[in-house]
């Protein structure tokens, strides 16, 4: 079962690339930036790693990333992310990036971007790991300068398939950025919202993810389980729900395996993701393997979340088709076997 996993083909929709440095890295990267750490080894950094829901998450998340200082080390954070999805089997990709967490250090748009983007050429050519960029916006932030880096996104738009929205959801709902992803839409940019576990109002900002800012996508959502017409019209409109297992057990104290088991059951595209792997010590295999051994979910299942993953990519039909192919044939072989 283990070896089915790990070598599964797999399509990771819900990875923040900050969320992928991991504490040696950071310590490389302090070291040469002349950052000072509070900490006096990468296993100093882990051991300080004390989160127990959103919020505390995200204040060690925003201080791990100040290392991050040129356009090498954005290359580097994201092409080592991609050798380790490569290892699990991941073979398309669709990152976040949070501009915002960098711009406001004095790190300018193209120093993060021109990292990022190098780094998926070479992995789509090195490691035939294929990508597409979605830029996030923090939510606890203001809309004018979410429209901001929307603007300075401008001149890099065929290099950003879409655009979500990240951060600290608390008094920062949905529909402050309406306008922003309205415009994102009329550039052509496909749109995401993070709807985090067990927020305050959590089931009515789904409901205007999907009704008033009409998403593509939906992350996290998981809590659309509450309201059976809001799960109806997740369904009719094919929406995928990018939920993240072992994130959870950090930010929402629970795995949600049975959650996503009834989502599979309702017909509504759940998927598995690793949300920031190096903070949750879980990279995508970990998470189906978390999903199996303490979710109990069967290997149809496991099957069903990664051919969801693929479907409701933004990947063209074609080389969606090909993907889900790939995915079959190797279920086929497994059986076989
Ligand atoms: N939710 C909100 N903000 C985040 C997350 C998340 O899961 N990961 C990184 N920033
Ligand atoms: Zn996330």
């Amino acid at each position: 079962m283990s070896e089915f996993i790990e070598k599964m083909p797999k399509c990771e929709l819900h990875v923040h690339l900050e969320g992928t440095l991991e504490p040696e890295h950071i310590f490389e990267l302090a070291q040469k930036n002349g950052v000072e750490l509070e900490y006096d080894s990468p296993q100093a950094v882990i051991d300080a790693y004390d989160f127990n829901d959103l919020p505390s998450f995200l204040a060690i998340y925003y201080a791990g990333m100040n290392v991050l200082q040129t356009e090498q080390d954005f290359y580097d954070l994201t092409y080592r992310y991609f050798e380790r999805a490569s290892a699990d089997n991941v073979r398309y990709v669709e990152p976040f990036f949070d501009p915002q967490g960098h711009t406001t250090r004095g790190v300018t748009f193209e120093t993060i971007i021109d990292g990022i983007v190098r780094a998926q050429k070479d992995a789509a050519e090195k490691l035939g790991v294929e990508s597409n960029l979605i830029m996030c916006f923090l939510r606890d932030m203001s809309a004018e300068s979410a429209m901001e880096h929307l603007e300075m996104a401008k001149p890099h738009l065929d290099k950003i398939i879409g655009v979500g929205l990240d951060s600290d959801e608390k008094d920062n709902p949905p529909l402050k950025f309406a306008e922003v992803f309205a415009k994102a839409r009329e550039w052509g940019l496909k749109l995401t919202m993070h709807c985090d576990v067990d927020q305050d109002n959590s089931v009515s900002n789904i409901r205007d993810v999907v009704t008033k800012i009409e998403v593509d996508r939906i992350d996290h959502g998981v809590n659309s389980l509450e309201d059976d017409a809001l799960c109806d019209e997740i369904v009719r409109r094919g929406l995928g729900l990018t939920v993240c297992p072992v994130s959870n057990t950090f930010c929402a104290s629970s795995l949600t395996a049975e959650e996503i088991r009834t989502m599979l059951q309702k017909g509504m595209r759940a998927t598995v993701n690793s949300d920031d792997p190096a903070y949750f010590r879980a990279y995508m295999t970990d998470n189906f393997k978390a999903l199996s051994e303490q979710g109990g979910l069967t290997d149809d299942e496991l099957v069903q979340l990664s051919r969801n993953a693929f479907t409701v990519s933004w990947l063209d039909d074609a080389r969606k088709q090909s993907y889900i192919e790939a995915l079959d044939a190797y279920v086929e072989a497994a059986r076989a076997a």
